[in-house]
């Protein structure tokens, strides 16, 4: 198969209708990350999203819509609690996760009794869902286990030859994937921090908790609460090593390891915020001022440094407040936890 990649137009949206309409399946543009859509109804075309991605099929995916009307058929019922976070967050990068209608084909949910439901706030992937007249279930579009796309030649990187088109809307503003919040139990609990932070969250719903698996591995023998936790995620081909203390020390450390990977003949960079003096002459990823900035080119940096041929990239630890909290979650998922305190 050949994958044909448009710019956003009416015509390319019109195509990319068309071939979610017939069971194909389409990357497009959202506010978060590029997805990889399929209409949410149709198992055999839920089924070439999880071969594309070589997805593991216990993990279950989320069904993207574009007005309230379309969680009939999907959700059994909207709590109270949850129709106040459609109001304040929707559309926006908040996927809730709700006892799901029988109707919803089992391949979506991975056999659980719950769906994950989000109203991207892109106006392409708006536009297309609604072409499409489908919940659109859509995984972030890159193969499993690696660092989600950020722009249209992510994509490509991962999905050549494997789907039929890739709807090129620029680069992704947010940068990481949407917030998961289960709101099937007694206490609405983040599963994966996002772009609808958890302060936002508790100031519309104060009881709002975060689930330990945010921050740290799942013990062993532990149940996933989202069966995401539980696989290797955003890992670049380098070995990512996370550096936590005070920034003086931190930048020190970064900085002396650097130098014996580097005199040991291995290539390494530094991913950091916005402050780089400390590191003179070393190869440098600068992510940003502030935690918005950082997220939004976390992706890109770690395929970036992928490119470069890196074999060790050392990572500053940021803040866990407002998106500090999705920033650290996916680094440390990067770095399959390898994090030293310095
Ligand atoms: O921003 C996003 O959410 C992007 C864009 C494309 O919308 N999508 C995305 O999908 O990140 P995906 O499949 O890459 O991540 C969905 C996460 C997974 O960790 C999955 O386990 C979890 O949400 N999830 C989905 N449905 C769930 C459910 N019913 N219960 C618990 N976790 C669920
Ligand atoms: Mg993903």
């Amino acid at each position: 198969m050949t994958t044909e990649c448009l710019q956003v137009s009416d015509a390319a949206l019109c195509r990319a209708a068309s071939l979610l309409r017939a069971g194909e399946v389409v990357a497009f543009p959202t506010e978060t990350v590029y997805g990889l859509g399929a209409d949410a109804m149709k198992p055999q075309a839920v089924a070439k999203i999880f071969a594309a991605k070589e997805r593991p099929a216990d993990n279950p995916l989320i069904a993207h819509i574009a007005d309230r009307a379309m969680l009939q058929g999907l959700v059994r019922a909207v709590p109270p609690d949850a129709e106040r976070l459609m109001e304040a967050f929707w559309p926006g990068p908040l996927t809730l996760v709700l006892p799901k209608d029988a109707r919803v084909p089992e391949i979506v949910s991975a056999g659980l009794d719950t769906v994950g439901v989000r109203m991207p706030s892109h106006p392409t992937a708006l536009a297309l869902i609604r072409a499409a007249s489908c919940p659109v279930a859509a995984p972030s579009a890159n193969r499993s286990g690696r660092p989600s796309p950020t722009r249209a030649a992510h994509v490509l990187e991962d999905m050549q030859g494997r789907i039929p088109l890739v709807l090129d809307g620029g680069p992704s503003g947010y940068g990481v994937e949407s917030t998961v919040l289960d709101m099937a139990g007694a206490v609405p609990t983040v599963l994966r921090p996002g772009g609808v932070t958890v302060e936002m969250l508790q100031s519309v719903l104060p009881k709002v908790q975060v689930d330990g698996a945010v921050l740290q591995p799942l013990a062993e023998g532990a149940q996933a609460k989202s069966p995401g936790m539980k696989h290797r995620h955003y890992a670049p081909r380098a070995q990512v090593l996370v550096m936590r203390g005070a920034k003086d020390a931190v930048q020190k450390s970064i900085a002396a390891q650097y130098d014996e990977i580097t005199h040991g003949g291995r290539r390494a960079a530094i991913l950091c915020g916005a402050g780089t003096a400390g590191y003179g002459g070393r190869n440098v990823y600068a992510l940003g001022q502030d935690t918005e900035a950082m997220a939004a080119r976390l992706f890109d940096a770690l395929r970036t440094l992928d490119a470069q041929g890196v074999d060790v990239i050392l990572a500053e630890a940021s803040e866990v407040s407002g998106m500090g909290l999705a920033l650290m979650n996916r680094l440390l998922r990067a770095a399959n936890f390898d994090v030293v305190d310095v």
